[in-house]
């Protein structure tokens, strides 16, 4: 697959099935940008050793990829256009990251806005060597394949930003290798989960799976948190803020149906009830095909395996031609053939 478009690399970290806040944050926008560049996206399986190093939990590592990569496809990641692969089964990543880590210094990482929260929300109360390294492994990722831009949520920008300095550092050593990447941040921003307490996410409970079914969808979005002030049908509501109506805004495609539920609640004419049902029929209908193309997947379970293992071997072949450069600029070039019948290594001649 030879294509002269800029190459983009994003991915995830596999920690459990993908939600709405994903769609909304990063998926929608990768489906759209995997035809304007070439697309690496990378399933982070190393990044979770650095709060989660213990066998239990790379244990649970393969069902959470699987999950990824059916979500993935589900939503319209397209393998042919799209390469998807595993980070640990990339041996350069860990050559590269070894190399990365003398062109960096530890108070530039610790200067890094998210290892400490990183730390906090892992119970971890000294800094593993490991997770300082985090964005430094980041930039592995990114630079492997010589990405030139990374679709990143706000919360990874800083982490861009070092894997710029990451490529000026190392081609000003030894040579041009890599071209210093440029984030792209989606504008959307972060939703909100369905406890209206924080943004979705799986640790705080709050999510709607994009694998959930509609009975899992109907029970999540009936206990909705709504505007904690309105006590009865008849009493004005708060649109704004109101999760409620963030979904309906981000799900319904009927307008004309949102901005008559949004004018009937601020004038008291409408329940609760009423606005989540007529949310939980807008967002089954948004995950109906998704939850189709899923299922599709799962029973012919040869095509999500083959997707990674092509994947797996178109980043490969990436990584072996950058680690040719950065052995060969870098003068790092040790193997074993150079010892092997070359006896005047050692001689007068070498
Ligand atoms: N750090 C990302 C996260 O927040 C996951 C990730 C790992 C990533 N490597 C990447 C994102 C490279 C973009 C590019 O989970």
């Amino acid at each position: 697959m030879i294509s002269n478009k800029p190459r983009l690399l994003t991915g995830d970290r596999p920690t459990g099935r993908l939600h709405l806040g994903h769609y909304v944050g990063s998926l929608e926008n990768r489906v759209r940008l995997q035809h304007q560049y070439e697309s690496f996206f990378i399933i982070a399986d190393l990044h979770t050793l650095t709060t989660k190093p213990e066998p239990q939990y790379i244990k649970e590592i393969p069902t959470y990829i699987k999950e990824t990569v059916l979500d993935y496809l589900a939503v319209g990641i397209d393998p042919d256009v799209s390469t998807i692969f595993v980070q640990s089964a990339i041996p350069e990543t860990y050559q590269l990251n070894l190399l990365f880590e003398m062109l960096v210094t530890v108070p530039r990482l610790e200067r890094m806005p998210t290892l400490k929260d990183m730390a906090r929300d892992a119970n971890i109360d000294s800094m593993p060597f490991g997770l300082l390294g985090y964005p430094v492994l980041q930039a592995v990722d990114i630079l492997l394949p010589r990405a030139q831009v990374v679709p990143v949520g706000r919360d990874n920008q800083s982490h861009v930003e070092l894997a710029r300095e990451m490529a000026r550092r190392f081609n000003n050593l030894y040579g041009e290798v890599f071209s210093e990447p440029d984030s792209i941040i989606g504008d959307v921003p972060l939703l909100v989960g369905t406890d209206g307490q924080g943004k979705m996410s799986k640790s705080l409970g709050n999510a709607i799976y994009l694998s959930d079914d509609a009975d899992a969808v109907k029970q999540k979005v009936m206990n909705m948190y709504t505007d904690p002030k309105r006590l009865r049908a008849t009493d004005p509501g708060t649109v704004e803020g109101n999760p409620v109506f963030i979904y309906h805004d981000a799900f319904n495609p009927s307008k004309a149906e949102v901005d008559d539920l949004k004018e009937r609640y601020r004038a008291g004419k409408v329940g609760d009830v009423e606005v989540k049902q007529k949310l939980v029929v807008a967002i089954n209908n948004f995950l109906e095909p998704i939850r189709e193309k899923r299922a599709y997947f799962l029973a012919h379970p040869m095509i999500p395996n083959d997707v990674l293992a092509n994947g797996i071997r178109r980043m490969q072949a990436e990584a072996k031609t950058t680690m040719e450069l950065v052995r060969e600029k870098t003068g790092l070039s040790y193997s074993l053939d150079l010892f092997v019948d070359q006896v005047d290594i050692f001689g007068n001649e070498g």
